[in-house]
């Protein structure tokens, strides 16, 4: 299936890692080629090493207007055009105390949506020269009630899901699509080194497939969203959860 993407220039925020990274393998697969940042030189260094001679990378953060703006232009500057915009950035953020700190606010808010929103803007001149893709990372937490210390997280995303929608009506004229994605549990190497494996284990089989999520299966979608196959879908979510969001019962499963 011919996916459109062959020399298409495609931006991953925060792409060192994770599901960004998975995504950016899955874009060059198509033949694209692939933008991603971090903060983390090191990581990003390696990163780009890794993805090969389609992939550069520009060390910066997300939540800083200049930054973004500056990531961007290099991205152009380099390539001469900007086709897919992924703001894949975002974290989940635990207080540390009974409440949330002003600070802690903050920090969620411009990790998970400020980010989202200053990406979506500076890509758009460039992918409106000659029409283009924003693929927004958000959450199965969006829809759900999230637990534990990271309860802002949920609602942060849900804003993601919203603004999606919003802007999508903003750049259509531009021939600019904009949708969004809810994973749910992904086993990422930072979930694999900071949840413990009977937490994992646990956490894993309360969806209907019974398993959390390999980065890999998170990227199919996103590289099929940014594709010419989903050239009709604009202000849309897709949810990629193994069925967790029907599963009131976090142990219902068939076939036990
Ligand atoms: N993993 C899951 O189970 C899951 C489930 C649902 C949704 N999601 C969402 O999926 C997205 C990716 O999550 P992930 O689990 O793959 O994350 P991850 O493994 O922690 O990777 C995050 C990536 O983003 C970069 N990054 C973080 N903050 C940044 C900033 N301010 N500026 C620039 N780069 C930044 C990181 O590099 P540096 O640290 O070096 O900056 C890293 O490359 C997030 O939006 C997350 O909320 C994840």
């Amino acid at each position: 299936m011919d996916m459109g993407l062959q020399d298409k220039v495609v931006v991953i925020t925060g792409g060192s890692e994770g599901i960004g990274f998975a995504a950016a393998r899955a874009f060059i697969a198509e033949g694209a080629y692939t933008a991603i940042c971090g903060r983390r030189k090191n990581v990003l260094a390696h990163a780009v090493a890794e993805l090969g001679p389609r992939a550069f990378g520009v060390s910066c953060d997300m939540t800083k207007e200049d930054d973004v703006h500056d990531f961007a232009r290099r991205v152009f500057d380099t390539f001469g055009r900007i086709d897919v915009w992924v703001n894949n950035v975002g974290a989940t953020i635990a207080r540390k105390g009974t409440w949330y700190t002003g600070e802690e606010i903050d920090r969620t808010y411009a990790v998970n949506f400020k980010s989202v929103v200053m990406g979506s803007q500076a890509a758009v001149p460039y992918l409106s020269r000659q029409g283009g893709v924003i693929v927004n990372v958000a959450s199965l937490a969006a829809r759900c009630a999230t637990s534990g210390r990271a309860t802002l997280y949920g609602a942060f995303k849900a804003g993601v899901v919203n603004f999606t929608n919003t802007f999508a009506g903003e750049v259509a004229s531009k021939h600019i699509r904009v949708v969004s994605i809810l994973p749910g549990f992904t086993l990422t190497p930072l979930v694999r080194a900071t949840i413990a494996p009977a937490d994992l284990e646990k956490q894993s089989r309360t969806c209907l497939l019974r398993r959390a999520a390999s980065t890999e299966e998170i990227a199919g979608p996103i590289v099929f969203l940014a594709s010419s196959q989903a050239s009709y879908m604009t202000a849309a979510s897709l949810e990629i959860s193994g069925g967790r969001s029907v599963t009131l019962n976090p142990g219902y499963s068939y076939g036990e």
